[in-house]
């Protein structure tokens, strides 16, 4: 079989899982010297979702994915690629991904892992699912995000504990449809900027075992937006001028979740008014590797996406990663 043309392979569906528990800022003021006027100044988070006990990355990742394949109108036995994008694996092996595979009924013919690049890490299981396919080796491909951020989350630290959430999205990507036929993958791009590890890092591991709060996230925000802003721009725009657009013909963006005024910052940069950037964040704070897919699945059921739509996936993370996608809807 020959591979088709990359461009062929569409979003076929999308779905998101989100924890009942949400948690205002006020109730973080209770518990670190904070206010809700401090945080949505400076990140327009006004809440965020908590998981409750029987919420795992590898629920949340059931959730979301049922619905996103039940939204491409197929069935679990139709996937034959399954990428979890994650930081917060409930355990370091198995891969989530075989786990999710066991509780979907994916069959064993489908190639199960998972993949970190922190924040850009759905963006970079997109460009990597579509490769595969475009491989003609596989033809379906369920994409995940999910994180249970608040497991890592260091709750005496402010600067940290007021920016994250929990959560999972999902796609399911797959040959177009007969009757879009030109929706689909357009070009995506990928990168790391090296020496910045330290920037953003959760610094002790499974090997060895960290058992004194080296397990959290650990954070210099001033130099992360810095580079996040520059990268993301940066990004955005190599891949539309590569493509012969401009940022005018871009629809909507879906960037990556973080904070307000990164966004406004990309808007600014790029000169597209702000109406045209997908936002949340101020309803689920940073769910990392869930931020665009959730953003996505809430897009499309807002009306926000529309057949023909030129659409821009942005984001960047812990790494520094960076990374972007630009999709024909
Ligand atoms: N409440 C009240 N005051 C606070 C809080 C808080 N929650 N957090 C910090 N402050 C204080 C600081 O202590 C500091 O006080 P000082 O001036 O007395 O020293 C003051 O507020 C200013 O702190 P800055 O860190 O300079 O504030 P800044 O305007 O840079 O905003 C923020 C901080 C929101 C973290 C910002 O830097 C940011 O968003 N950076 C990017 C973070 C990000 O996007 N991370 C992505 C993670 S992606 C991933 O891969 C997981």
């Amino acid at each position: 079989m020959s591979a088709p043309a990359p461009h062929t392979f569409a979003i076929l569906g999308t779905g998101s899982y989100a924890p009942s528990r949400v948690v205002t800022n006020d109730e973080l003021s209770k518990i670190v010297e904070t206010s809700d006027e401090w945080i949505h100044t400076r990140t327009g988070i006004r809440e965020r979702r908590l998981a409750g006990p029987d919420d795992t990355t590898t629920s949340m990742a059931v959730a979301s994915a049922r619905a996103a394949i039940a939204d491409a109108g197929l069935v679990a036995a139709d996937i034959d690629l399954l990428i979890v994008a994650t930081l917060t694996p409930d355990q370091p092996m198995p891969a989530t991904a075989c786990l999710v595979q066991t509780e979907l009924g994916v069959p064993a013919s489908a190639a199960c892992f998972d993949l970190n690049a922190a924040c850009t890490g759905f963006v970079y299981a997109l460009d990597t699912a579509w490769a595969l396919l475009a491989s003609g080796r596989h033809r379906h491909a369920l994409i995940i995000g999910s994180e249970k951020l608040s497991a890592v989350t260091n709750w005496s630290d402010r600067t940290t504990c007021v920016l994250f959430g929990d959560g999972a999205g999902a796609v399911v990507l797959g040959p177009a449809p007969a009757d879009s036929p030109a929706s689909g993958l357009i070009a995506a791009k990928l990168g790391a900027i090296p020496g910045t590890a330290d920037l953003l890092q959760i610094p002790g591991g499974p090997s060895p075992l960290e058992t004194e709060g080296r397990h959290c996230i650990t954070m210099k925000g001033r130099e992360v937006f810095k580079l996040a802003v520059r990268a993301m721009d940066e990004v955005a725009r190599d891949l539309l001028s590569a493509e012969g657009y401009t940022a005018e013909d871009v629809a909507l963006v879906v960037p990556h979740q973080a904070n307000l005024r990164i966004i406004h910052a990309i808007s600014e940069y790029l000169k597209l008014p702000q109406d045209r950037f997908f936002v949340n964040v101020d309803r689920y704070g940073n769910t990392s590797a869930a931020s665009i897919p959730l953003a996505l699945d809430e897009a499309r059921r807002a009306g926000r996406l529309r057949r023909g739509d030129l659409v821009l996936l942005v984001a960047f993370g812990a790494g520094l990663t960076y990374g972007g996608a630009l999709v024909r809807w």
